[in-house]
């Protein structure tokens, strides 16, 4: 059974009938939005704007053992110190402004996945991995998995949750959803077993059916398998003839929606989650996993608020904070980052970082 989950009643089906649908799953409320990405920009700005949610002093270097140090999470689970990110979405007007698209936050599931799950082991301190291209504007069938079972790109999907149930698709396609419309992203499950992160994610692998099946010879652990869902209210925000919704990256398709995880789990309390079986319960909610009870928080927002943003990015703005140009597609558009400002990853951008914040770059 797909994890594309349909609803949830669907997926209690398939616990039941399988009993291998087995995931425990957190909401996270967010916790920082900014153009931060301690993964792909350390150290640096990143040239688009992500929302964050995870551990409380997330920012542009955070790493494994600085989260370590966060008082706590906006997610539920406060052992788990680890941060996760997407794009921001925005609706651009005609006339090119850009409103930021009412979200909550995001809902991140932990699966037990795949032919080997028996042997899965938790993400090892420093272990980082980014899911998806935000170069992509258009839906492509190759590159395939593993024995060549499933196009990648359908790692990303979309869920239109209107009045009647909507299929999913590959691309931001069906904008008009008066639930809201749900921005979903798988992770790779399979690693290398020796790196904790490589520039081209390399070091992961997805497995031959994206949310299930085997891993590739060369990236035979079984890791946990990562699956975001990102819930924007689309019919909040006044459409307009002409009018169009674009991700952070300049991204009017959908395609380059990616996802980014920086681990930051006390190792003993997902090691304990996942021996004893947490991602087995079968009421879709953390429920009776006592490992993770231990740290389980409810108000979420209210537990860990959330950070000011250091640049306007939220409400009405005129244009993409970086420098991303809007395209649909369907050509791929390279991420150069801000002409003047030196590629990104080049390290000629530093951040000014005071109290944990970034409040300058030069
Ligand atoms: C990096 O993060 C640490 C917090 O772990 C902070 O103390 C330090 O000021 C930051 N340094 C820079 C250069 O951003
Ligand atoms: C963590 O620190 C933030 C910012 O100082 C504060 O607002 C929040 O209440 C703290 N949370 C906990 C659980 O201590
Ligand atoms: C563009 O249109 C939006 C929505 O009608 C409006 O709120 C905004 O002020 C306009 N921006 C400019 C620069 O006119
Ligand atoms: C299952 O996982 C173990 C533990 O990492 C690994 O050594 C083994 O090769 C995997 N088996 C298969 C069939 O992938
Ligand atoms: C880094 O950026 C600087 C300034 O824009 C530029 O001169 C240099 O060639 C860049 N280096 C690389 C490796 O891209």
């Amino acid at each position: 059974m797909s994890i594309r989950l349909q609803s949830l009643a669907l997926l209690v089906l398939g616990v039941l009938v399988q009993n291998s649908a087995a995931y425990f799953r957190m909401s996270c409320s967010r916790m920082r939005i900014g153009r931060i990405d301690p993964v792909v920009n350390f150290g640096k700005v990143s040239p688009h704007v992500h929302k964050i949610s995870g551990a409380s002093n997330i920012s542009p270097n955070s790493t494994f053992q600085t989260l370590q140090t966060a008082n706590c999470t906006s997610c539920e689970i406060q052992a788990d110190k680890s941060a996760y990110w997407t794009p921001t979405l925005y609706y651009q007007y005609p006339n090119s402004s850009l409103q930021e698209v009412p979200n909550g936050g995001m809902t991140v599931y932990y699966l037990g996945r795949g032919d080997n799950k028996s042997a899965i082991v938790p993400f090892p301190p420093g272990f980082r991995m980014v899911s998806g291209d935000k170069t992509l504007r258009s839906y492509h069938t190759t590159p395939v998995t593993y024995k060549q079972n499933r196009p990648i790109a359908d790692r990303v999907s979309f869920a239109c949750l209107d009045r009647q149930p909507q299929p999913e698709t590959p691309l931001m396609t069906n904008t008009n959803c008066i639930n809201g419309l749900r921005a979903q992203i798988q992770f790779q499950s399979c690693w290398d077993g020796r790196s904790l992160y490589k520039a081209d994610n390399s070091h992961v692998a997805y497995m031959s059916g994206i949310d299930n099946g085997v891993c590739p010879p060369t990236h035979p652990v079984p890791l946990i398998h990562l699956f975001f869902e990102v819930l924007y209210g689309v019919t909040d925000v006044k459409q307009q003839p002409g009018g169009r919704f674009v991700f952070s990256q300049g991204d009017a398709s959908g395609a380059g929606f990616h996802g980014d995880f920086l681990n930051g789990w006390d190792e003993g309390v997902l090691k304990a989650a996942i021996e004893g079986g947490c991602a087995n319960v079968n009421d879709n909610t953390i429920g009776s996993c006592a490992p993770l009870l231990k740290s389980r928080v409810e108000n979420l927002e209210q537990n860990c608020p959330m950070l000011p943003d250091d640049e306007k990015v939220g409400g009405l703005i005129a244009k993409l904070p970086g420098c991303a140009t809007v395209s649909t597609g369907p050509d791929a558009v390279p991420d150069l980052g801000c002409p003047g400002e030196g590629a990104p990853g080049n390290g000629t951008r530093k951040v000014k970082v005071r109290r944990g914040k970034v409040s300058a770059w030069e």
